[in-house]
């Protein structure tokens, strides 16, 4: 059971406001693309981004942080309370993927938010789903070929994303969550958030097994490779990264 009051949100400071939005785009966006997605989830996962891309950053900018006590905006706290509730009733029926169970494991061993940890991964996880012939694809018994390069296009669109091709459709995806994530104060590697990297280096196969292990990953539309997954972790600790 959920209690959605936004009056319960309304002085929530300005990292756990655009933390847990930030976690719920990737809900919204796992969601569309697990192998357990349906009509429904799809409906509520994208209705769900449109409002979040619309009230995160007024939801952010409202809210209080260290000597400011922030301006209350009721109606964007109540958007984003629905908004990520209705991306919890995506996911709570069409599970998650891989950018979750690696946020698992990168928020556990080197102590990021979990809503931030998903945010430095869902680039790289974007990018590794639209592979249209991945080595390995997920499976489940509904679940015929992976169209997650069209799923991520058509929402792209319903986002406002123009391009010729999905390809292009996505990037313009990723290029808008890009943008939001800056409006919110969240950086844009893990290295930024001063994780040492010795650290994470000699951590890092240990991360990748546990991630590869996380109940999330079968959901996935594309199964990852172990080495696929160290790849990933690299390209957000260091910020590199491939275009679609
Ligand atoms: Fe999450």
């Amino acid at each position: 059971m959920a209690i959605v009051d936004p009056d319960l949100m309304a002085s929530c400071p300005k990292g756990l406001t655009s933390a847990s939005g930030i976690d719920a785009v990737t809900h919204d966006l796992e969601a569309l693309v697990s192998v357990m997605a349906t009509d429904y989830t799809d409906a509520m996962a994208k209705q769900s981004l449109k409002m979040i891309f619309e009230y995160l950053p007024r939801a952010y900018d409202c809210a209080p942080s260290a000597g400011d006590a922030g301006t209350p905006d009721p109606d964007a706290r109540e958007k984003m309370a629905n908004a990520a509730t209705m991306a919890g009733m995506a996911f709570a029926n069409a599970f998650l993927g891989v950018c979750h169970s690696m946020a698992h494991k990168l928020g556990a061993y080197h102590h990021l938010a979990h809503g931030v940890a998903n945010a430095l991964l869902i680039d790289e996880v974007i990018r590794f789903n639209c592979s249209e012939k991945p080595p390995k694809m997920g499976t489940f018994s509904q679940y015929d070929h992976p169209k997650t390069l069209a799923k991520y296009a058509e929402a792209a669109e319903y986002l406002g994303c123009r391009g010729k091709t999905d390809e292009d459709k996505v990037e313009a995806l990723i290029k808008k969550i890009d943008e939001l994530k800056t409006k919110i104060g969240i950086k844009k590697t893990i290295k930024d958030y001063g994780v040492d990297e010795k650290y994470f280096l000699e951590k890092l196969d240990e991360m990748c097994e546990n991630a590869f292990d996380d109940q999330c990953t079968g959901a996935n539309p594309r199964y990852p490779l172990i080495s696929e997954i160290k790849q990933m972790y690299l390209n957000a600790y260091y910020g590199r990264s491939d275009k679609v």
